[in-house]
């Protein structure tokens, strides 16, 4: 991205979305972006390994559910397109599914649209995920996916960008509602059951960007998945090698405390 932002964007408020892009090595982002993404790492360096373990785990993640015979995915909070996407691993192993992404950012969805080739398979929806009703019954939702059969939806390193008082519990379990039986729910969230201090700090930096970083504890994030059967191995602490599906055999980073930055889980309706 030039430093001259499109009709609509302050690219002097530093921005979640291209903050992430900036930590995954993306050109997409302003100078404000990287500022702050500097001063977040000056407390957790580790940030940078985490979100590359994190979308090499959703490549795991999507991978997983195709090969329940999953053909629908919603992928909320969806961030800018970034190397190996959903739709990319999805229709590399099902060429008839079909992806909706949904973005809050308008850089985000007109970037994504840029991108999305095939209007048979896949949309980008510029949307709010805090706003079910509104998501669900949108036109380009409703024109890809059936919700009487069963949907995955993903949300990834999403809902630690949602505080309390948008009752991100309350949102999820509309999703959850939605869904149709055998349906399935994944998602990766930051935790600060870990290096709890240094969490907490960037939560503090996060306050001048346009989202609030939420980091929540184990049992906060297992409740997302409310009576969803989770998958095993459960809902998985770790990152990386220790990622979901956990490998027993695989020893432990030196760096426990990174390694366990993160809790995902896949869920499905029973
Ligand atoms: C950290 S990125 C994660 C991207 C991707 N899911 C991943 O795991 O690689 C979070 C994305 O969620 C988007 N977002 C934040 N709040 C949102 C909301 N209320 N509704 C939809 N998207 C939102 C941001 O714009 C950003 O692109």
């Amino acid at each position: 991205m030039t430093e001259e932002a499109p009709q609509g964007v302050d690219p002097h408020i530093p921005n979640a979305a291209r903050m992430y892009d900036y930590f995954l090595g993306g050109k997409d982002n302003f100078k404000a972006d990287r500022d702050l993404g500097d001063m977040v790492l000056s407390v957790l360096p580790e940030v940078r390994e985490g979100t590359r373990e994190n979308r090499a785990m959703i490549g795991r993640v999507v991978q997983y559910l195709c090969d329940q015979g999953i053909t629908q995915f919603l992928d909320l909070g969806s961030g800018l397109p970034a190397q190996e996407n959903v739709h990319e691993v999805v229709l590399g192993r099902t060429p008839d599914a079909r992806v909706v992404y949904v973005d809050n950012d308008p850089v985000v969805a007109a970037h994504g649209r840029a991108l999305l080739a095939n209007p048979n398979r896949v949309a980008m929806v510029l949307g709010d995920m805090r706003r079910p009703e509104e998501i669900l019954s949108d036109p380009a939702v409703r024109a890809l996916l059936d919700f009487d059969r069963p949907v995955a939806v993903l949300m990834m390193f999403i809902l630690h960008l949602i505080p309390e008082e948008d009752e991100p519990h309350r949102f999820v379990a509309a999703y959850r509602d939605a869904l149709a039986p055998g349906s399935y729910l994944a998602l990766s969230h930051v935790s600060n059951d870990v290096a709890t201090e240094r969490v907490m700090k960037v939560s503090e930096f996060y306050k001048q960007a346009n989202a609030a970083f939420t980091p929540r504890p184990g049992e906060e994030i297992g409740a997302f998945f409310g009576d969803f059967e989770l998958i095993p191995p459960g809902l998985v602490n770790g990152l990386g090698p220790h990622g979901w599906p956990f490998d027993p055999d695989h020893p432990l980073p030196i760096d426990e405390d990174f390694a366990r930055m993160a809790y995902a889980g896949i869920g499905r309706k029973p």
